[in-house]
């Protein structure tokens, strides 16, 4: 089997983090949400995975490389447009001939990893398995319905009235005839084609899609909000080591990494939390589900339940830092010049909440 992991669109929910950096290379716990894509799919035992890029192919490419750090090999595949998620499988079938294979989208995080999915497929003779999984606000996603027997009796794409609580979440497998449906189907309202409809068209031609119901947790990061949700949830799953310093007037739980060549200096840090390599935090408070990335300097500041990302530096802060995502090369300190007022260089849709 071949893995394809969908690595395009702009972003636009997450700016302004995403003017300047793709959303699946945010990290989440530390580490991009695309790498723990390829690890999830290297796990499966895949080797071979096309990854499709748009607009910020070059990031992706520099971030990602050949792949061999993770003992696979990575093809990337130029989509020219984000027409669809069935276009980017059309884009993709040169890489992928006539293999089965696992196509997940970039920005998706889920528990558990895909192995036994993609075990149960590989030795299956469906045409296609989908992974739906029980969530609030169905309206969002595509929708599946299904039938007494367990099986789909159709699949809509954002649909006003929701037949179900089902959605379909961004992890499906598929063989050969994905590519005739996709060439087969229109573009939908928002002039996409879309998966959804292209696997409507197997169900239509009989063949075999097969419902998987995901009972962990999954989510799709495209909001600030996920963001931090799928950021609390992979803390809980990290391995906890200390190899950074800790100096003997801090108290730093037992659910928290330190990574490599990070300082803990008279601070408090409270897990789950993971602070990146070569961060300082110095007289500091960091509270749970906080994850603070590398090259980092926070001092006489309190931050919780937030994400604070590279070579961000954080002083003298009075109010403490809460439910917030910070990018990167950020700096948020008090100003010691009168008069005493609120200073601000922020970019193009910033959300700043002030007491
Ligand atoms: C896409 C699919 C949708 C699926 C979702 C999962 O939505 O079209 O069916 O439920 O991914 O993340 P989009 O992100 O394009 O809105």
């Amino acid at each position: 089997m071949k893995g394809l992991i969908l690595s395009g669109g702009t972003g636009s929910r997450l700016y302004p983090l995403t003017y300047t950096n793709a959303k699946q290379l945010i990290p989440v716990a530390n580490k991009p949400i695309l790498f723990r894509v390829i690890e999830s799919i290297r796990d499966a035992g895949i080797e071979d995975i096309g990854i499709v890029v748009g607009n910020t192919a070059e990031q992706i490419k520099e971030a990602v490389g050949s792949g061999s750090r993770w003992g696979v090999n990575i093809t990337y595949i130029r989509q020219e447009k984000p027409l669809g998620l069935a276009h980017a499988v059309k884009v993709a079938q040169p890489f992928i001939g006539e293999d089965r294979f696992v196509m997940f989208l970039g920005d998706n995080v889920i528990q558990g990893g895909i192995s036994n999915l993609i075990r149960q497929f590989a030795t299956s003779d469906w045409n296609s398995q989908i992974v739906l999984t029980k969530i609030e606000h169905p309206e969002q996603y595509g929708v599946a319905e299904l039938g007494e027997d367990g099986r789909i009796v159709r699949l809509v794409e954002k649909p006003k009235v929701p037949p179900s609580d089902l959605a379909l979440v961004g992890i499906y497998m598929f063989d050969r005839y994905i590519f005739e449906a996709a060439d087969s189907i229109k573009p939908s309202w928002r002039g996409e084609l879309e998966i959804t409809d292209a696997i409507q068209w197997l169900v239509d031609k009989g063949y075999m899609v097969h419902p998987y119901v995901h009972e962990g947790w999954w989510i799709d990061t495209g909001a600030p909000g996920d963001m931090l949700s799928a950021n609390d949830l992979v803390l809980e799953e990290i391995k906890y080591i200390v190899d950074g310093y800790v100096d003997r007037d801090s108290k730093v739980d037992h659910r928290v990494t330190v990574q490599r060549g990070a300082e803990i200096i008279n601070s408090i840090v409270r897990g789950p939390a993971i602070i990146g390599e070569n961060t300082r935090i110095i007289n500091s408070y960091i509270g749970p589900y906080t994850s603070i990335d590398h090259d980092v300097v926070v001092e006489n500041s309190e931050i919780e339940h937030s994400m604070v990302l590279e070579n961000s530096v954080i002083k003298d802060l009075e109010a403490r830092i809460q439910d917030s995502l910070i990018g990167r090369d950020v700096v948020i300190n008090r100003s010691p010049i009168r008069p005493k007022a609120l200073k601000l260089t922020v970019g193009d849709h910033s959300k700043i909440g002030i007491l």
